[in-house]
């Protein structure tokens, strides 16, 4: 169980601003992570991968440990099979447009973000076909996801977590259905990655797409793709990487075929403070505490008329992240009010998962997310629980 008196104090200020927002990125950051990326900007300065000075070997060093950090908070055993991006979009774009091609068929589910459906559609208006698999809110079966599998699919796309229900995807299950055909499998795990224990080298998967600024608490403009040593495909983009300099191809080895352009160092210093906050912390006790808060949460608000809870039951196939919804009020409406009124930051709307919601019957007016992070406390969620009677009431 980690402590709440281990974390700083969260930076309120003179205002009362009570944060349930870590489903969209998580606020506040660790003291370390905030200091890594102020070193880097005020000591190191320097771009990582090109300059051998001392200044341009600190910033590999620095990259060099945030690789490892995450290879270690992920299960991976060869840090370069991780190669780092802006944020998930970027990283499942580059899986998705760089494997799927006309003709061939992707498989993904109903509860996906648009990070996912947006470059799938794509994919089919350039000749690919697609498969969704409906959800109900919770975990798909694998077994329709095999029975979706034909000779031309060549990629599986799942959630790890779901940004509206909470839901975890049976993701081991899944991963052995697309190895036992030969298809790889792309995770998304945006939500998942520094809220529920990942072991890559334990489960089939073979591409994870991680963001650094939701549950990994680093900054944005970080995040990154793993990719499994057998799954080949072309980059999006080609450019300098600091290395095989003679030569007009882009390297094949992996984290540089990926990393074409200058890396954000002093993001990447952050995010690897933030793999190895967590690392300290286990990932294990953050989560028993967040779904602790979570649980309390719905207890609370399960008793409130006009109320509905939404999101996935129970207590462990699923993140801490509660949706609700008003009687005769939108979700955009209640959430302003509750941070105009009672100072509660949540999200409300659709969450950039449209299909999701349509899966739970929340389209178009959508949710009120509320997302626990390792800072909060129990006072802020007796704190959300009032504020959301008072505006039942
Ligand atoms: C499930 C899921 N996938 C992908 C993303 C995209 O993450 P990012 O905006 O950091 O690329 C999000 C962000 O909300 C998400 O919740």
């Amino acid at each position: 169980m980690v402590s709440p008196n281990k974390f700083p104090c969260f930076p309120r200020g003179c205002l009362t601003v009570i944060y349930l927002d870590n489903a969209a990125t998580s606020f506040p950051k660790p003291d370390p992570v905030i200091e890594a990326v102020m070193r880097y900007m005020r000591e190191i300065g320097a771009s990582p991968g090109r300059s051998s000075h001392r200044l341009g070997r600190l910033a590999d060093e620095t990259v060099f440990k945030a690789r490892r950090a995450l290879a270690r908070l992920f299960g991976v055993h060869r840090s370069e099979y991780i190669v780092f991006t802006a944020n998930a979009t970027e990283a499942i774009n580059v899986a998705i447009k760089g494997i799927l091609s006309r003709g061939r068929h992707a498989i993904t589910t109903s509860l996906e973000h648009n990070a996912v459906l947006r470059p799938l559609r794509t994919m089919v208006q350039h000749g690919a076909r697609l498969s969704i698999i409906k959800s109900g809110g919770g975990p798909v079966a694998p077994e329709d996801v095999r029975r979706a599998i034909n000779r031309d699919t060549r990629l599986i796309v799942t959630t790890f977590a779901s940004n509206v229900t909470g839901a975890l995807m049976p993701v081991k299950e899944i991963g052995e259905v697309a190895k036992a055909h030969g298809i790889p499998y792309l995770v998304d795990a945006a939500q998942a990655a520094g809220s529920v224990s990942i072991n890559i080298d334990e489960s089939p998967i073979d591409l994870l797409a991680f963001t650094g600024h939701k549950a990994l608490l680093g900054p944005m403009g970080t995040g990154g793709l793993y990719i499994a040593e057998h799954v080949d495909f072309d980059p999006l983009k080609e450019g300098g990487t600091g290395s095989n300099s003679t030569s007009l191809l882009q390297p094949q080895a992996l984290p540089d075929k990926f990393e074409a352009g200058t890396l954000n160092g002093p993001g990447i210093a952050g995010l690897g403070a933030a793999a190895q906050y967590i690392l300290d912390a286990g990932i294990a006790s953050i989560r028993e505490r967040e779904l602790a808060l979570a649980n309390r949460l719905e207890e609370g608000l399960f008793g409130i008329a006009g109320v509905k809870v939404r999101s996935w039951p129970g207590r462990s196939e699923r993140i801490a992240l509660t949706s609700i919804t008003f009687d005769g009020l939108s979700s955009q409406e209640a959430a302003h009010r509750l941070d105009q009124e009672f100072g509660v930051c949540v999200r409300g709307g659709l969450h950039c998962a449209p299909e999701a919601h349509k899966s739970i019957h929340t389209y178009p007016h959508g949710t009120v997310r509320f997302s626990p992070g390792p800072f909060t406390s129990e006072s802020d969620i007796d704190a959300a629980i009032a504020a959301v009677r008072r505006i039942a009431a």
